[in-house]
């Protein structure tokens, strides 16, 4: 039961794992939040600065705030729980996830369950590749344009990286220029559109200032070269040069549930996978189960979450018809998935300095680089889509679903403590998961704890 005392503690047991830190924690989450935290802070021998920190929650101070952003008003908070059991290479990972929705993490830690007990995620990914644009206009011919820039390529990289040589040093920086002529929106007969990309390894970064800083210096350069206007000078959050992948193979016979054989549900994710490649209006929904699992995680760890929305969606539209992120198939007795997304993700920079939840969110994630940071994020959206899959090729999700909504709606109705998940329960049992219906159970609960309290037997 939630809340118990430290005999739950003692049943969480950790399994051994050649590394201190083991992401399968069974019984985890019967235990109460200081019991939660104080296995973790055993389990990574924090200290007890480290874990005093952690109690607090990292949460943002109202005068760290004010300095964030303009006409602040206090700070906003949201639920933080850990995506437990995810294997990605064969290493431990323990994911904190910062969600309102119910069920995404339950849903995350349970497929990664089944992934790891198939030998865990496979994930790799791209160098911190980015990419800065240059618009140009009124450079007369598009051809002699295009050439005069290409010709100046290393002139335009060295000016580049004057704008940052730190990142040079580190083994990154501008590297490469591309130049694309779009055909007009307007139809033949108006200026093509002449564009300049400027491709930047922005190492441990996710490097939009970086990039803008960069894009905005090169301008004069570009317009004296074209004799043209520069117009925009902004990164592009289309991060095709820097994806992630991750895939997974299960035996069918892992997957058997409700009732059901694994081929069954295997078949079910199967035929899910198929209707997202076929169908966009399926597609987005597909996907925005996938982003789930990865916003969760972004937003715990301070990343730009509007950017990877913005990137993974672009990215999904590249083939000319928008598409799921994620596929499904059967293979010789197994189900294989894989993801490939763009992941722009940082592991300096934004708010991850600034804020003490994000670093606390480092801590318990153990990254040491933005592409390993990446192979984690693919795979955890890749076991919410199997988790989202599974559920809505067999039984549907409404099921599952139900407790946890039901656990809101008894908060919602004035529920408190060891109130909610009686009044929950009680809900799914009437079969109506609402509002007034909790409070009547509430009611009838806290009359018989009057009666019991009064009654002198
Ligand atoms: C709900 O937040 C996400 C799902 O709709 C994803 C999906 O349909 O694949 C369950």
């Amino acid at each position: 039961m939630r809340g118990e005392g430290n005999g739950a503690l003692a049943r969480a047991e950790v399994e051994t794992s050649a590394d201190a830190v083991c992401a399968r924690l069974p019984g985890f989450y019967k235990l109460s939040v200081p019991e939660r935290l104080d296995l973790l802070a055993r389990m990574y021998r924090w200290g007890p600065d480290e874990l005093g920190a952690v109690r607090a929650n990292g949460s943002l101070s109202a005068e760290s705030a004010n300095q964030m952003i303009e006409n602040a008003l206090g700070t906003f908070n949201l639920p933080l729980g850990v995506g437990l059991n995810l294997s990605v290479n064969g290493r431990d990972y323990l994911v904190p996830m910062v969600i309102e929705e119910p069920s995404v993490v339950a849903a995350v830690s349970f497929a990664a369950k089944i992934v790891r007990e198939s030998g865990g995620f496979a994930a790799e990914a791209d160098p911190g590749l980015m990419i800065g644009q240059v618009q140009v206009a009124r450079y007369g011919d598009p051809v002699r344009a295009a050439k005069a820039i290409a010709a100046h390529e290393e002139q335009i990289l060295a000016l580049a990286n004057s704008f940052h040589p730190a990142m040079q040093r580190r083994g990154g920086g501008a590297c490469q220029i591309e130049v694309r002529t779009l055909p007009p929106p307007e139809g033949p007969g108006a200026e093509p559109i002449l564009v300049v990309h400027l491709l930047v390894d922005t190492r441990e970064a996710m490097g939009a200032n970086l990039i803008n800083t960069m894009a905005e210096g090169i301008a004069p350069l570009i317009e004296q070269i074209t004799k043209g206007r520069v117009y925009l000078r902004i990164l592009s959050n289309l991060a095709d040069r820097r994806l992630a992948r991750a895939s997974c193979r299960i035996p069918v016979e892992a997957l058997a549930d409700f009732n059901m054989p694994g081929m069954e549900i295997a078949e079910g994710i199967c035929q899910a996978s198929r209707f997202a490649l076929a169908d966009p209006y399926r597609a987005a929904t597909h996907n925005k189960g996938v982003m789930n699992g990865i916003d969760a995680v972004a937003i715990a760890t301070g990343q730009d979450w509007r950017a990877i929305e913005a990137g993974a969606h672009a990215y999904a539209c590249s083939g000319g018809q928008y598409r799921p992120l994620s596929r499904w198939l059967l293979d010789d007795g197994h189900l294989v998935g894989s993801i490939e997304l763009p992941l722009a993700l940082g592991t300096v920079g934004g708010a991850i300095k600034a804020h003490p939840g994000v670093q606390f969110a480092f801590k318990l994630l153990r990254v040491s680089s933005a592409r390993e940071m990446a192979m984690v994020f693919a795979s955890v959206g890749l076991a919410q889509n199997l988790a989202a899959l599974r559920a809505l090729g067999s039984v549907g999700i409404q099921k599952g679903h139900m407790a946890l909504h039901a656990r809101c709606v008894a908060v919602t109705a004035g529920a408190r403590g060891l109130h909610v998940k009686k009044v929950a329960d009680l809900l799914v049992k009437a079969g109506s998961v609402k509002v007034d219906k909790a409070r009547e159970i509430l009611a009838a609960l806290c009359f018989e704890d009057a009666q019991e309290v009064g009654d002198p037997a």
